[in-house]
């Protein structure tokens, strides 16, 4: 597996299916555990403590005391343990100590091949079945178990949420500053599972392309080539979003027939374009000479530059 800390970032997902038979070796638990306690605390006070479960019968014993269940099909599971003690004066840390080690260990989690959930709400409710957990771990009075990670290898296909986009809740230099929004419409790249209608939707420097697919073919791999890119399947939408380089994209996709389909090629050019005075309504788009009568160019998204008076 050769995944940069971004593409493991980007790739994780909480998982709630079942897992396969694999067991879950004892280094690569131990490896998961390690970058969890190389997480980051307030003031190196580390009060996070974990412990790994990977004996059937122990695993069997927790499961009982979870309802309504999760997790059942586990091979593994780390339970993350904190000690509620304050940093400094009055200032308690140990929220963010534990939740920097989980983080750490769902994205090590992904990047050895395995998928886990951020169970906390779940057993830290009322009926605190992290308290009965913790009673079947021998946990000491003064330790809290606050999260459960199961850790195995998926048997069913992840189920990606819906996250907001970028613009919605980040932004530079200021709060909801607004950049600039264009949309260009663009050639179909064609061919089987998707229409023709694409759409690539740019903020600022964020580029997102929204595929209309049709669902019969749902095995199909993009190929872009920006070194970030993440592909959100919404059901009959595909929707890539990358940070716009300074290079052309290309985008294009292999279905499960195994057919490369032609790049669609653009680029994002955000100088205004010329008006072309022979014909009031249409204008040339300066970056690629195309001409145009919409709002924005249909190759490669310029705006249509201001007439006089607008
Ligand atoms: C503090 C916290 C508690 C969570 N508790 C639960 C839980 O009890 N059960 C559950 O199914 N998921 C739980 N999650 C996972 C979130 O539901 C999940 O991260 C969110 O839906 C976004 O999905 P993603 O992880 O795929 O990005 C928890 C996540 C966090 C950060």
């Amino acid at each position: 597996m050769d995944m940069s800390v971004i593409d493991t970032i980007l790739n994780r997902h909480s998982y709630r299916g079942r897992y396969t038979d694999e067991k879950v070796s004892r280094h690569d638990l131990r490896v998961i555990m390690e970058a969890g306690l190389a997480a980051p605390s307030g003031c190196n006070k580390q009060t996070t403590s974990l412990i790994g479960v990977d004996d059937k019968k122990i695993l069997e014993k927790i499961i009982s005391v979870i309802d309504p269940p999760v997790a059942e099909t586990a091979p593994a599971m780390i339970c993350v343990l904190t000690q509620r003690i304050n940093a400094y004066r009055d200032k308690c840390f140990v929220i963010q100590d534990y939740s920097a080690a989980i983080e750490n260990m769902l994205l090590a989690i992904e990047e050895l091949g395995y998928k886990s959930c951020w169970y906390e709400g779940h057993i830290t409710d009322d009926d605190r079945i992290c308290d009965r957990i913790a009673d079947i771990l021998n946990v000491p009075k003064d330790y809290e178990l606050v999260c459960i990670l199961p850790v195995g290898r998926a048997e069913s296909e992840i189920n990606v949420p819906i996250k907001k986009e970028f613009n919605e809740r980040a932004w530079f230099n200021g709060f909801n500053t607004n950049e600039t929004e264009y949309r260009v419409n663009f050639e179909s790249i064609g061919g089987f599972g998707f229409t023709s209608k694409k759409v690539v939707y740019a903020v600022g420097e964020h580029v997102e392309v929204i595929f209309n697919a049709i669902m019969t073919d749902t095995s199909y791999t993009f190929h872009v080539n920006v070194d970030y890119f993440k592909v959100t399947n919404t059901g009959s939408t595909v929707h890539i979003s990358f940070i716009m380089p300074d290079h052309d994209v290309d985008v294009s996709y292999t279905s499960k027939n195994v057919m490369m389909y032609e790049p669609n090629t653009f680029s994002n050019s955000m100088n205004p374009a010329p008006i072309d005075q022979n014909d009031k309504d249409s204008w040339i788009c300066p970056a690629c000479g195309a001409k145009n009568t919409a709002k924005f160019c249909f190759e490669c998204g310029t705006p249509r530059p201001k007439k006089d008076g607008e």
